[in-house]
């Protein structure tokens, strides 16, 4: 499906975003692996969310979805074999956290995804896992992988050379059937969701920086988890409010982890006009409801220091940087040219073609800010990933004429709901 949105007066209204997609997943998987009944309310039922859903079906995990909340039949650490290929669609997550947990299991399993994912890298979680005990088979460490489970894995200590949630959490997964202790360290501390809620479950698990260590486990216990909505959705939303003149927008439950919230601390130095109201705790992660103002921006650089927190959000940061005034600087984020798509490279070719004036570099972008220099309209591409079809559209709200976005059905992945939602809040 493609799509075509045209420019805006303002953005206005009161919305809330889809529940957090990284919150979600772990709520599944440990859930899932938990003895007993777990309730999961306030869930996303998204496509990368349902591939995750899937694959515990598929080990004989009884999953119900139930108005607007899964309830989950845990059945232990151990699964039973899937009768055929955990398909992970195009969800990098359900692939990178699944190995870990499939690493402790008494069977082979294979693991399959769509085009894009069979191209992202999985040598990062093979390695430390291959170092646990277990098995695989991926040519050329891509998917489709196999995994050999061993029910011996023994506890590592694994220094990683990326700050990556998804391998940090593979890493820890794998150590509840890991003998002794496994411990994963980072340079910068990636999001936290999986430590919170293994504590929660009742792993033994301790933080100490950016060191996380995790005992084997004898059994999670089960919870009833609620979702909070996710920041990086909530980043969308905040964008077309802060770019289109006259706006103001509520935006109801967004997660707010400190781990996470690197885009609201860049675009406040940018000049941005948002407060936080209502801040509470949902689970033991910090939610609030985030009032956004249109603001004139500057620009603000960011280097690896700050990506991983806010790795999913430098697509939009950098449509803000495009209207702010002055040059931004974007290093250090490497990482993004394997994601859904090569988005250093999409958001450079795409930009251009929309009049905005973009360096590509190895590792980011540099952007000359220019409020003046109107976005152009025609037709884009979103390479078949969500982020950018939502970075895209929202630059549509402030073109000159209509943008066609092609294959902007993606945002499915993260945000089904994503256009109905900005249509209510565009005026
Ligand atoms: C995620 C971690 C991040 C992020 C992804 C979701 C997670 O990836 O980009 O969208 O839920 O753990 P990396 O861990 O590879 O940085």
């Amino acid at each position: 499906m493609d799509i075509t949105l045209s420019r805006v007066n303002r953005i206005e209204g009161i919305i809330e975003v889809p529940a957090d997609k990284s919150i979600t997943h772990r709520a599944v998987i440990l859930s899932s692996i938990a003895e007993g009944m777990s309730v999961v309310k306030n869930y996303l039922p998204s496509d990368d969310c349902l591939r995750t859903i899937e694959a515990f079906r598929l080990m004989g995990v009884d999953i119900k979805q139930d108005s607007g909340s899964l309830i989950i039949e845990g059945r232990g650490l151990s699964l039973n074999k899937p009768k055929r290929a955990i398909y992970a669609g195009n969800s990098g997550t359900t692939a990178r956290l699944m190995s870990g947990i499939l690493a402790g299991q008494n069977f082979e399993s294979i693991l399959t995804g769509d085009e894009s994912l069979s191209k992202r890298p999985m040598e990062r979680v093979i390695k430390p896992l291959t170092m646990m005990g277990a098995g695989f088979e991926a040519k050329d460490f891509h998917l489709p992988m196999t995994i050999i489970g061993a029910l011996n894995l023994r506890g590592i200590h694994y220094k990683s050379a990326k700050s990556s949630a998804q391998v940090k959490s593979a890493v820890l997964f794998a150590g509840l059937y890991a003998n002794g202790i496994t411990s994963y360290s980072e340079p910068f501390k990636s999001r936290d969701h999986s430590e919170k809620m293994l504590r929660a479950f009742g792993a033994d698990i301790e933080v100490a920086g950016n060191k996380v260590s995790i005992s084997k486990a004898k059994k999670l216990n089960p919870q009833n988890i609620t979702v909070a909505g996710d920041i990086s959705s909530a980043a969308f939303f905040i964008a077309a409010a802060l770019l289109v003149p006259d706006s103001c927008l509520t935006i109801k439950n967004v997660g707010i982890n400190p781990t996470r919230d690197g885009f609201i601390e860049c675009v406040k130095k940018m000049g941005a006009d948002i407060t936080f109201e209502n801040v509470r705790d949902i689970c033991g992660e910090p939610v609030a409801d985030i009032i956004v103002r249109y603001s004139p921006l500057k620009a603000f650089n960011i280097d690896s220091k700050i990506v991983p927190r806010m790795i999913d959000e430098i697509p939009i940061y950098a449509l803000l940087a495009s209207r702010a005034e002055g040059t931004t600087k974007i290093t250090g984020a490497l990482e993004l040219r394997v994601k859904e798509s090569d988005r250093i490279s999409a958001i450079a070719s795409q930009f251009k073609k929309i009049g905005v004036e973009i360096e590509e570099l190895e590792d980011g972008f540099i952007i000359c800010g220019n409020s003046k220099r109107e976005i152009q309209g025609g037709i884009v591409d979103s390479f078949s990933d969500h982020r950018i079809a939502m970075t895209l559209a929202v630059a549509a709200l402030i073109a000159k004429d209509a943008l066609s976005i092609k294959d902007a059905s993606c945002v499915n992945i993260s945000f089904p709901n994503f256009y109905e939602v900005l249509k209510t809040v565009c005026h």
